[in-house]
């Protein structure tokens, strides 16, 4: 249950209803399988886009809904507490593309993009990270070299979700040059689509989570990019890229809460209803006072998350906040689903109850947008500037 000292509003209480309402009936009953498929569903991306889910953010004139943040992120703990692989793919191209097209690209490409992005016709994927450049991204080496009214791509890209599936790619690459480097001011931002000539989906990785979500590296082999699909400057990709990844990182926190809550609950109902020792164990305190910590972790996480959205929504610069609430929300999903395993007991451990998948999924929010360590860097040097 969202907590009711978030003070929503009529329309946040409805869009919550829809979320869960969509959960309930193409999410939670086949979550287990597609997760042990490694399915991803395809007609979830028209689905969302019929729901107005992939533009929540975006305006009227982008066939968007135009909404705050905290009213799309609370769809998306919704959305997560039923499936958290279609919690990442909504979150991924609400919070990233889409945010970058909105905010740094010409109205020539926001009018091209947007609103078949909004509408579900083309589902979006961020290219950031490569094999060898991680939480290092601005070491990045996929070149980008101007010909004529084009840009030759080379490089590889991973860990990209959604990227089987994609219909637009905010990709990054180097448009300095080897014997002129210029370290994060050397990375411009690309509008890519799967049909460029050079592009192709390489490996798909085989995850221990979220694995109805594909994750996969992209190819670009001497991938000719018009040269109109420029994002906003060269040379400021890098700069955009974290920018839209302190959005980014707020879709993470809401989907990491979702999953804890999704665990909570199922322990709340597990413990009432296994009996040992001749009783409830919910009867135990021991097992009391689990559900307490656990309900309130969940609580201060919700918390902190929906006050870096609320300042975002009134235009403040949120950069350390949202590294907070998705630092904090994740260590949360990750103990929280680690506690609910441990109700359950071996009944959490195989794959009968949806805790085990819980604890799977719950991982992987420690770590993509920027691992715990990262958030803790960028939280750090927000401290020593006097945040
Ligand atoms: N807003 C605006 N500008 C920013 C910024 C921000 N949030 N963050 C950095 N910059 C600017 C800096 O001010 C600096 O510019 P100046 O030199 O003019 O000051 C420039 O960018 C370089 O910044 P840093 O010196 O801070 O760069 P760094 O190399 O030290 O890196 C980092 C900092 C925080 C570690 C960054 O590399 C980082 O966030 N790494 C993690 C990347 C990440 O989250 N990857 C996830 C990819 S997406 C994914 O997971 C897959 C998916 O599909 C979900």
């Amino acid at each position: 249950m969202i907590d009711p000292l978030l003070d929503l509003t009529e329309e946040q209480r409805a869009i919550i209803e829809t979320a869960r309402a969509f959960g309930d009936e193409h999410l939670r009953p086949n979550a287990a399988a597609w997760d042990r498929d490694a399915h991803f569903e395809p007609s979830l991306v028209p689905a969302l886009g019929e729901l107005g889910f992939l533009g929540m953010l975006l305006p009227a004139e982008y066939d968007g809904l135009g909404l705050d943040a905290r009213s799309y992120l609370l769809a998306l703990e919704e959305i997560a507490a039923a499936d958290a692989s279609t919690a990442v793919m909504m979150s991924v191209h609400n919070s990233l593309p889409t945010q970058m097209l909105l905010t740094f690209g010409s109205a020539a490409q926001k009018q091209r993009y947007l609103a078949p992005m909004a509408r579900g016709e083309r589902l979006g994927a961020f290219a950031l990270s490569e094999p060898d450049a991680g939480s290092d991204a601005a070491s990045l080496r996929c070149q980008a070299r101007r010909d004529g009214d084009h840009w030759i791509l080379d490089g590889a890209k991973s860990w990209v979700t959604s990227g089987t599936h994609a219909g637009v790619i905010l990709a990054m690459a180097r448009t300095d040059t080897p014997d002129a480097r210029k370290g994060a001011k050397g990375i411009s931002a690309f509008i890519i689509t799967p049909d460029l000539p050079g592009f192709s989906v390489g490996k798909k990785e085989d995850k221990m989570g979220m694995r109805a979500s594909p994750t996969v590296q992209l190819v670009f082999d001497g991938m000719r990019v018009p040269a109109d699909r420029l994002l906003g400057q060269e040379g400021m990709g890098f700069i955009y890229a974290m920018q839209s990844l302190e959005h980014g990182r707020l879709g993470i926190a809401a989907q990491a809460i979702g999953i804890a809550r999704a665990a909570y609950e199922a322990a709340c109902t597990y413990v009432t209803e296994r009996k040992q020792f001749g009783k409830a164990i919910a009867e135990f305190q021991a097992v009391q006072f689990k559900l307490a910590d656990m309900a309130t972790r969940i609580t201060a996480a919700r918390s902190l998350l929906h006050m870096a959205a609320a300042a975002k929504d009134r235009g403040v610069e949120i950069g350390a906040q949202s590294s907070m609430a998705k630092l904090f929300a994740s260590e949360t999903a990750m103990w929280v689903t680690t506690q609910a395993v441990q109700l359950f007991g071996g009944y959490g451990y195989v794959k009968e109850y949806p805790v085990e998948r819980y604890f799977r999924d719950a991982k992987v929010t420690e770590i993509y947008e920027g691992t715990s360590e990262v958030q803790r860097v960028v939280i750090g040097r927000a401290a020593l500037s006097g945040l």
